[in-house]
């Protein structure tokens, strides 16, 4: 039917596309499905992964001891993929796609064989001081094939399909009272339609989903006992939608610890770790309406197993000890299964 477009119907259009760019220089944020990631498993029917947050200072401060660590746990484990919860680049996240510190903090410290699996990663608040961009250009991933950041997306296996939120856009602290912090909010203005349209987004893939394990990876924790306490903004806007669709489990970073937290009114399991460098800073307050199951304030990763039918994680120390265990069926999560 388009076999030819008339002058006219040209000139239309052309006109219409220099209008849009006079009206809306900047792209605005728009709906739109989540980009979804398949990936496969190794192994049939298990999927392995760990997860680690808060990490990049160039290997100080014991970030290579826990790289360490992970690259024989992660040998143990024969894992799919590594997890990152944000906080990639201290303290001002990448400079540009160039900066060297790209290799010295992640390149060059997790060298183990074994994390040479696909790295997924969302943003943290520091990553936003930063350019935001270059850490989810493409020209990164040449630099080292492992590399995915990118805002909100999914990764489905045939197993678990993990829902990577960016949480960083939510918190109004970061926007109404930035001290000397400049943050790159490009391709997020105007606030308000990022985030309506990311729930919405959100929304749709958790509905969507036939997943067994339903996982949500964001940097700023949901409940938590550590240092930052609850983030009230995902909470309201957040949480309402993980009970909704039954998430199992949220996994994030943000507070230097390593936690596990279970609530009263929830069957989801809050899971932190964000202690891949950055650690000893905080005390654990107590909690309303949760129960902390396991804290540690030093460094360390957490390992996560599932198949079908279970669901089990280890939290491991700066020396790759196992400090806590856990492990479920999904019928005991969701009885309603
Ligand atoms: C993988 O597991 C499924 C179901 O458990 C089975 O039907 C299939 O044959 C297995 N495939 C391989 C390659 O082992
Ligand atoms: C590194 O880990 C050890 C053992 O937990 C701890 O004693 C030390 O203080 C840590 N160093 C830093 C800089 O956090």
């Amino acid at each position: 039917m388009i076999n030819h477009l008339s002058t006219k119907t040209l000139f239309i259009l052309v006109l219409n596309l220099s209008l849009c760019t006079f009206l809306f220089p900047a792209p605005l944020p728009v709906s739109a499905r989540l980009q979804r990631l398949h990936h496969q498993l190794n192994n049939n029917g298990s999927l392995g992964f760990l997860v680690i947050g808060d990490w990049g200072r160039k290997g100080w401060y014991n970030q290579s001891q826990v790289a360490v660590q992970m690259g024989i746990i992660a040998d143990k484990l024969d894992i799919d993929f590594v997890v990152s919860t944000g906080d990639n680049f201290y303290d001002d996240g990448l400079t540009g796609v160039d900066d060297p510190a790209f290799d010295e903090s992640f390149k060059y410290v997790y060298a183990a064989r074994s994390l040479q699996k696909q790295w997924y990663t969302v943003l943290g608040n520091h990553d936003y001081r930063g350019d935001v961009e270059a850490q989810l250009a493409p020209k990164l991933r040449e630099r080292d094939s492992r590399w995915r950041c990118l805002r909100s997306f999914i990764v489905t296996t045939d197993v678990a399909e993990l829902f990577f939120v960016d949480t960083t856009p939510f918190v109004n602290m970061y926007f109404e009272d930035p001290k000397d912090h400049k943050y790159d909010w490009r391709g997020i203005l105007p606030r308000e339609l990022y985030l309506t349209n990311l729930v919405k987004d959100l929304r749709l893939a958790l509905s969507e989903s036939k997943a067994k394990w339903k996982i949500v990876v964001g940097h700023h924790g949901i409940r938590t006992t550590g240092h930052h306490c609850d983030t009230p903004e995902l909470v309201t806007q957040l949480l309402p939608l993980l009970e909704e669709y039954e998430v199992d489990f949220y996994v994030n970073g943000h507070d230097h610890c390593l936690e596990h937290v279970s609530c009263q009114d929830s069957k989801i399991r809050f899971l932190t770790s964000g202690a891949g460098s950055k650690a000893w800073l905080e005390e654990n307050k107590p909690h309303e309406s949760c129960g902390v199951k396991f804290f540690h304030h030093g460094q360390g990763f957490m390992s996560m197993k599932l198949t079908k039918n279970t669901a089990r994680f280890v939290f491991y120390d700066v020396f790759g000890k196992p400090l806590h265990r856990w492990k479920t069926s999904l019928k005991k999560l969701h009885t309603s299964i």
